[in-house]
């Protein structure tokens, strides 16, 4: 892909508005100059998600997250940076302009990571060709070429360097592909492949490319699967497999259904049940849920009816209860035992296995019921450990309508009246409390340098009143380049606002910078920030040439006397180098 070229970002975040795009996909509610909601990317009953329609920029003081449109694309949608420029581009109706030649987009260090997994795909997929026993076994488990070919299903012979021998041997490849998790790197330095005599399914991020793999073994061998470590494009507890499929075949996803196995996704697909989805090898996580939350408003977890498989849902649900909430059903549906989706959509097909799905049972059913189980509801003690059990359930439900209702459940169960229940929001102090506790260290504005930096952030055009940025050259202090080079990059984009001055900077050293002083609290009046941004630079300015001054006059005075003037002079300077807050001008920026 072509390299988007510089300056368009910038102009681009000043026709879009971070509030609108965010309020799309977090209601906001106005508060004050900004808008705020309960933080997306935590668990929280108290909104500390706030966004600044003057800076462009949101900042959660829950749990630390901050960013730009751009970032909040990223962050929130899981999308790459190229494409969450395309999302905001496409709101602005502008077409991004693609500078042909251009090195590949740059947040991309991890291309040649994506470019060695396709070629090792294209690699299984040619094999898996010419590998009989391979392919009677796929035969053998109902598997057609066709649903083969559209998961990119393929196959590594057996031997140590099958993958190896694919590419040039240089040290530079080597390292890539070790860096993708397909080589094994032994004590004397030497790599073999990592994978060797499996079925090799390719897993694929949401815009179809692969980073990872499983390998499934044709007999009886250890592991039965074989997955690829984290690697910097593979996450676990993130992906889900045969998501990117599902989102391909299906035009409008209602419903996802989280399984436990590769096989099972396929034979499920295969079977038109394309809204499988499974996580790999370990339980869902927190990152699994929004993830399919944000595709479909009903998520069923299938599970086997044995005791793994109930212990498994059980798992699930719990880390799915700080994503219950009015709106998204959770269901969990129970297999019987001896059976998983693979056997039994096989054995039954579609319409048989997709009627076990009116048998779900809802995550309140689950939980309740799990909960009675545990208790003896005949007597006041059992009663009273049901509500003890619940508590530290419910408190991890957000706050709202669906936290009533079970509230309400576990009231009724307990023969308790459910006012009396309120305590159980209170008991343990919300995660977001304590996070905010803990995470809530915004930078202060303590020296002039960052009290300018952050005037900036919010209104670029100050910069207009910054004089020529040469001015600020001789000013020694931490933080002063930033400065300098914000000053004159402000004052040749007359238009630009804080959220291009931060995407200007994405991934450097002064981004980082600009990024930690966006987040302090401005106490400046927009009307007083024209006169405060003066005085500061005055000040900054203004301080350091006296003290130039100052040190070439007690230098000449060590060489001859000084006329009267300049003892004067230097006596005015020594004075006011020792000055008030002479100490506040060497505080660090960071
Ligand atoms: P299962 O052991 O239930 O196997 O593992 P399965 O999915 O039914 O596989 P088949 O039908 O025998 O081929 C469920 C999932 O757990 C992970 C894999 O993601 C697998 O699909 N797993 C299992 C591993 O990662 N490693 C293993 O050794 C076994
Ligand atoms: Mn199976």
């Amino acid at each position: 892909m072509a390299r988007i070229p510089p300056g368009f970002i910038e102009e681009l975040l000043t026709r879009i508005d971070i509030v609108e795009v965010i309020d799309k996909r977090v209601p906001l509610k106005k508060h004050g100059h900004e808008f705020a909601a309960c933080c997306p990317f935590h668990n929280e009953k108290t909104p500390s998600f706030y966004v600044s329609p003057a800076k462009q920029f949101y900042h959660c003081f829950g749990c630390g997250v901050h960013g730009t449109a751009i970032g909040f694309l990223m962050d929130y949608e899981h999308m790459e940076f190229p494409d969450a420029v395309r999302e905001l581009a496409s709101i602005a109706g502008v077409e991004v302009p693609e500078e042909q030649g251009g090195a590949q987009e740059k947040a991309s260090s991890n291309a040649p990571l994506y470019d060695v997994l396709d070629k090792a795909a294209r690699f299984y997929r040619e094999q898996l060709k010419t590998a009989t026993a391979a392919i009677d076994y796929l035969k053998q488990r109902g598997l057609t070429g066709e649903i083969a070919g559209q998961f990119g299903i393929g196959y590594v012979p057996a031997g140590w360097d099958n993958l190896l021998k694919q590419f040039d041997g240089k040290d530079g490849t080597n390292r890539q592909l070790l860096t993708a998790g397909m080589l094994i790197r032994k004590d004397d330095g030497r790599y073999h492949d990592r994978f060797r005599e499996r079925i090799m399914f390719p897993i694929r991020d949401n815009r179809g490319r692969i980073i990872a793999f499983g390998g499934r073994v044709l007999g009886k061998d250890e592991p039965k699967y074989l997955n690829s470590p984290e690697t910097p494009l593979f996450h676990k507890g993130r992906e889900l497999y045969g998501l990117y499929e599902a989102r391909q075949t299906l035009r409008n996803i209602s419903r996802l259904m989280v399984v436990e196995g590769y096989m099972d996704v396929v034979a499920l697909h295969q079977h038109g049940v394309a809204y499988a989805v499974a996580t790999l090898g370990t339980a869902t996580t927190a990152d699994h849920l929004q993830r399919l939350f944000r595709v479909a408003p009903e998520v069923v977890f299938c599970f086997d009816g044995d005791r793994a498989g109930r212990s498994a849902a059980w798992r699930a649900l719990e880390n799915a209860l700080p994503e219950a909430r009015e709106g998204r059903q959770i269901m969990f549906l129970f297999l019987p035992d001896g059976e998983d989706p693979d056997t039994l959509v096989r054995k039954e097909g579609k319409e048989a296995f997709e009627a076990r799905l009116k048998q779900a049972t809802p995550l309140s059913r689950f939980l309740t019921e799990s909960l009675v189980a545990q208790t003896d509801l005949g007597s006041a003690e059992g009663r009273a450990r049901l509500v003890e059990l619940a508590r530290p359930h419910l408190n991890r439900v957000p706050a709202g309508v669906f936290h009533d209702m079970l509230k309400d459940e576990i009231a009724r169960l307990a023969q308790v009246d459910s006012g009396k229940l309120t305590m159980l929001n209170q008991a343990a102090p919300s995660r977001a409390a304590t996070q905010a506790g803990r995470h809530d260290s915004r930078p202060l504005l303590t020296s002039p340098v960052r009290k300018a930096i952050a005037l900036l952030l919010h209104r670029p055009q100050l910069a207009a009143l910054a004089g020529v940025p040469e001015s600020l050259g001789s000013v020694t202090l931490k933080g002063a380049e930033v400065l300098k080079e914000l000053v004159e990059f402000a004052q040749s984009h007359p238009h630009i606002n804080g959220a291009g001055l931060l995407e200007h900077w994405r991934d450097t050293d002064t981004g980082a910078t600009l990024m930690k002083l966006a987040q302090a609290e401005l106490v400046t009046p927009p009307e007083a920030m024209e006169s405060e941004f003066t005085a500061v630079m005055a000040d900054l300015t203004g301080r350091r040439p006296a003290e130039r001054r100052r040190d070439e006059l007690i230098a000449e005075s060590r060489r001859r006397a000084l006329d009267p003037a300049e003892k004067a002079e230097l006596s005015r300077l020594l004075v006011v180098q020792n000055g008030p807050d002479s100490t506040a001008r060497d505080t660090k920026t960071d």
